[in-house]
């Protein structure tokens, strides 16, 4: 007797014409699941990322007001601008040079107020109605600083890309009255550095304005 063999229901192989095959059904869902990805990479922006977009487009800014070398200068400014960069690219007094960028080098000393700074590491934004001097409001005319002068007559420089920040420096130095000997004028300028190691000079230059000589 041969047993009739019967698939209760129905072939496994055999799906009914309007069931969705295993084929068409992955295909299906794939799709889907592309367009709901696609959506959240590209339709929908979360709103932390749009909040950051807007904030990089238009970061925080202020306006600030300060004297620099006799002249008033009003400017708008983003929040973040350094005292450097407002000299070197707003104000077009590139004399004030860009070394480190980190407070390690000197080249970017001003005077603020009097007080040698490091205008890298100075926010602009923080100067309101400030007196800044730098190389460029030194001379009078044709008529050089004393210490420009002396670093002339010294032969105090090679590069002369430390210069103005050596410059301001030793001004700022005399006018504390950190000038008693080579030591000390050595200790007072040592936030300032020389690539083409000019020292011994520079102290020379820094001790003959001092001197009155
Ligand atoms: Fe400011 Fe070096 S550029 S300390
Ligand atoms: Fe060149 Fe000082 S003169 S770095």
């Amino acid at each position: 007797m041969t047993a009739e063999l019967s698939e209760p229901y129905g072939s496994p192989l055999e799906e009914p014409a309007s069931a969705p095959t295993r084929r068409t059904f992955i295909a299906a869902t794939t799709a889907a699941g592309g367009a709901v990805v696609a959506g959240g990479l590209v339709g929908v922006t979360p709103p932390a990322a749009a909040a950051e977009a807007a904030a990089a487009e238009s970061p925080p800014s202020s306006r600030v007001a300060l004297t620099v070398n006799g002249v008033r200068h009003t400017a708008v400014i983003d929040n973040r601008t350094s005292l450097l960069d407002l000299l070197r690219e707003q104000l077009g007094l590139p004399g004030t040079k860009k070394g480190c960028n980190a407070g390690a080098c000197g080249a970017c000393t001003v005077l603020v107020d009097g007080r040698r700074v490091n205008a890298c590491l100075t926010l602009a934004v923080r100067l309101e109605d400030a007196e800044v001097t730098t190389i460029e409001g030194l001379a009078d005319g044709d008529e050089l600083h004393p210490l420009q002068r002396a670093f002339v007559e010294q032969d105090a420089f090679q590069c002369g890309f430390c210069t103005p920040g050596q410059i301001m420096s030793g001004i700022g130095c005399i006018e504390e009255g950190h000038t008693g000997s080579h030591e000390e004028i050595r200790e007072w300028m040592s936030g300032n550095i020389c690539r083409c190691g000019c020292y011994v000079k520079i102290v020379r230059a820094v001790e003959q304005t001092a001197g009155g000589k």
